[in-house]
């Protein structure tokens, strides 16, 4: 994981649809950024103590902006609203320099990319990698109404609009997702992807695997979960520092460690973004997090200590 820092520039803030801001994030003397694949995101620096990812939903032929799309949620715990408040153009922020945890598959003969509302952005970047490689995919924007919806000017005018099927909620039966239909019997080589809210993706992908599809084919980026705290209380020893500390019921690993003066770099809270992840040297955790694949949760020798907990009575990490 990079740890390079880059100074931009937000160079052009535009309104669309409901509630969303799209941000053209660019070098503040105009040199090319950093290359990125689709599917790629960056973490904002919103100010001190608050980091947040957000996927890069622009053309990824094109150097000269990061292009992010972020939704106002009135539940947000400060991200997006910070987004909305502090970024105006001409503010010069931090950012990380792009990391990608949801690439597309190099092998893929076709590929169907589903995105629910703001859930689309790194789908457009997929649409346009897909396209400039010609690709064969087709792309799915569910959203609750035409209103509503950020970037449809943009996908109507891309090279790739005939790919491109809306499907929203409040227009007619004939135009929503038949997703049975779409994803199809699974054929060899084809890839589906995900990203939206966690009820769509979980149908999506629930769906996707009863029609016979290879958990390594359904591709899927969590953008916001539920994080479930619930569960009773158990031990974590820190191993480098040699300090051992109750983790309560309700409290985090991280919150208990901090409590003893152990300081565990996190971006998320979520169990999303990978930035708290901690080896296990003992005990079994109890995975709550939707970054590690169902392999790596099965090895049980790495953890996300902003969210999961522990099914031993004490864990001992390498911390
Ligand atoms: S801080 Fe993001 S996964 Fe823990």
């Amino acid at each position: 994981m990079s740890d390079q820092v880059l100074k931009v520039v937000v160079r052009k803030r535009e309104e669309q649809g409901d509630g969303v801001v799209v941000l053209d994030l660019a070098d503040p003397l105009g040199q090319p950024l950093p290359a990125f694949e689709a599917g790629a995101h960056v973490d904002v620096h919103l100010k001190p103590g608050l980091v947040r990812q957000y996927s890069l939903c622009g053309d990824p032929a094109q150097p000269l902006a990061y292009r992010l799309g972020v939704l106002k949620d009135p539940a947000s715990r400060g991200g997006s609203l910070a987004v909305h408040e502090l970024l105006l153009e001409g503010r010069e922020i931090e950012i990380s320099a792009p990391r990608n945890h949801f690439p597309l598959a190099p092998d893929a003969r076709r590929s169907i990319l589903i995105g629910g509302g703001i859930g689309i952005t790194p789908m457009v970047a997929m649409a346009y990698a897909l396209n400039a490689r010609d690709s064969d995919f087709e792309l799915h924007y569910c959203a609750r109404s035409r209103s509503r919806s950020a970037f449809l000017e943009e996908l109507g005018n891309a090279a790739f609009a005939p790919r491109l099927h809306t499907h929203f909620d409040d227009e007619a039966d004939a135009q929503k997702l038949d997703l049975a239909k779409v994803l199809g019997s699974p054929q060899a080589g084809v890839h589906v992807y995900v990203c939206g809210p966690a009820g769509f993706m979980d149908w999506v992908i629930a769906q996707a695997i009863a029609q016979g599809y290879a958990d390594d084919h359904v591709h899927r980026e969590y953008f916001q979960i539920d994080v479930d705290a619930s569960g009773a209380g158990f031990e974590v020893h820190a191993a480098r520092s040699g300090k051992t500390v109750q983790v309560a019921e309700g409290q985090s690993i991280v919150e208990a460690l901090g409590a003893v003066g152990i300081k565990v770099e996190i971006s998320c809270e979520q169990g999303v973004c990978g930035t708290c992840l901690c080896d296990v040297l003992e005990g079994e955790p109890d995975h709550r997090d939707v970054y590690l694949t169902d392999e790596e949760k099965q090895a049980n020798d790495q953890i996300l200590v902003c969210c999961s907990r522990a099914k031993s009575k004490k864990l001992v990490l390498d911390i």
